[in-house]
């Protein structure tokens, strides 16, 4: 009986690959019924597996040819980012050499400083990025004193703030913390760096910390314009920018710094996210605490 109904099962494949469904002769027989029906389901659902299919290597090539063109993009783009400040810093290294004991001498000395740090960060931005694509970016935690950290984050930036008039102030209430110390500081350097450019001049940026036993809480807040509520998502998503027309602010870098901040603290098992200061931005990062 059971080889029977394969039989009927295999005649009832080769009838309907051969193209022909009327060969269901009458009386119907229940048992035929019951086969063309399933064949009917399987080849239905062979079908649209196939769609599926079809679907998915159209859709892992269309991934392929983004990523293609991102990378081509990235690269004009790091051609024309690092060309420049790299000539910057060449100009002002001759002036250097020509006048090392002048009091402008060390003014000169501290630009260079900031322009190579600020290379130096977009290019390790975009390390950390492929590296986060490729499931590389592994967070080495270690107790860190965070204090100390905010401090060294804040020094980096100093020519910078030094530039506007912005004063740098930090309080933080965390002793230390169990995390990635390069990875950690150069996320508050990205935040430091933004709110130096969106801070209107002669005021102040602010660095603050608390936490209790679960996790803790940094925020970065300065007193610019703000994030637009329809953009406060998407900032962190690679190349996104605001608009900077009529916000009086010098667009600058990529739009790759929150991106690397968003990785890094996820990496962290954290959340970062930006509010409203009233006026102004407040980054905030949360971290949960380890152990
Ligand atoms: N403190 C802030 N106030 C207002 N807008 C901000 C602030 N920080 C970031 N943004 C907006 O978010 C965008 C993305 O920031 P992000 O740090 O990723 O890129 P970027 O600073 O433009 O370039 P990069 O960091 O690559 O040098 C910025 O271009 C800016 O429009
Ligand atoms: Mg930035």
């Amino acid at each position: 009986m059971f080889l029977t109904a394969l039989r009927d099962l295999d005649s009832f494949d080769s009838a309907l690959r051969a193209g022909g469904d009327d060969f269901l002769t009458k009386p119907f027989r229940p048992t035929e019924l019951l086969l063309r029906v399933q064949a009917a389901l399987r080849l239905r659902r062979a079908n649209a597996s196939n769609r599926e299919y079809v679907e998915l290597v159209r859709r892992q090539r269309d991934d392929l040819m983004r990523l293609q063109l991102q990378k081509e993009r990235l690269m004009g783009f790091v051609v024309h980012d690092l060309k420049n400040p790299v000539s910057n810093i060449d100009l002002q290294a001759q002036l250097l050499l020509r006048d090392r004991d002048s009091a402008a001498a060390q003014a000169i000395g501290g630009s260079i400083r900031d322009e190579v740090r600020s290379l130096l960060r977009l290019l390790l931005n975009l390390l950390d990025i492929s590296k986060s694509e490729e499931g590389k970016l592994v967070p080495v935690p270690a107790s860190v004193d965070l204090p100390q950290l905010v401090r060294d984050a804040c020094d980096a930036l100093e020519v910078r703030a030094r530039a506007k008039n912005i004063a740098l102030n930090s309080s933080i209430d965390v002793s230390t913390l169990n995390v990635d110390a390069d990875l950690f500081r150069r996320i508050i350097e990205n935040l430091l760096e933004n709110a130096l450019r969106h801070a209107p001049g002669d005021t102040a940026v602010h660095v603050s910390a608390s936490g209790d036993a679960r996790e803790t809480e940094l925020r970065v807040s300065d007193s610019g314009l703000g994030v637009p509520r329809e953009l406060r998502e998407a900032i962190f998503e690679r190349f996104v920018q605001v608009d900077t027309q009529d916000r009086g602010v010098t667009r600058s870098g990529r739009g790759l710094g929150l991106a690397f901040c968003r990785l890094a603290v996820e990496a962290h098992g954290g959340r970062i996210w930006v509010e409203d200061a009233e006026p102004g931005a407040v980054f905030c990062l949360r971290l949960p605490n380890a152990g």
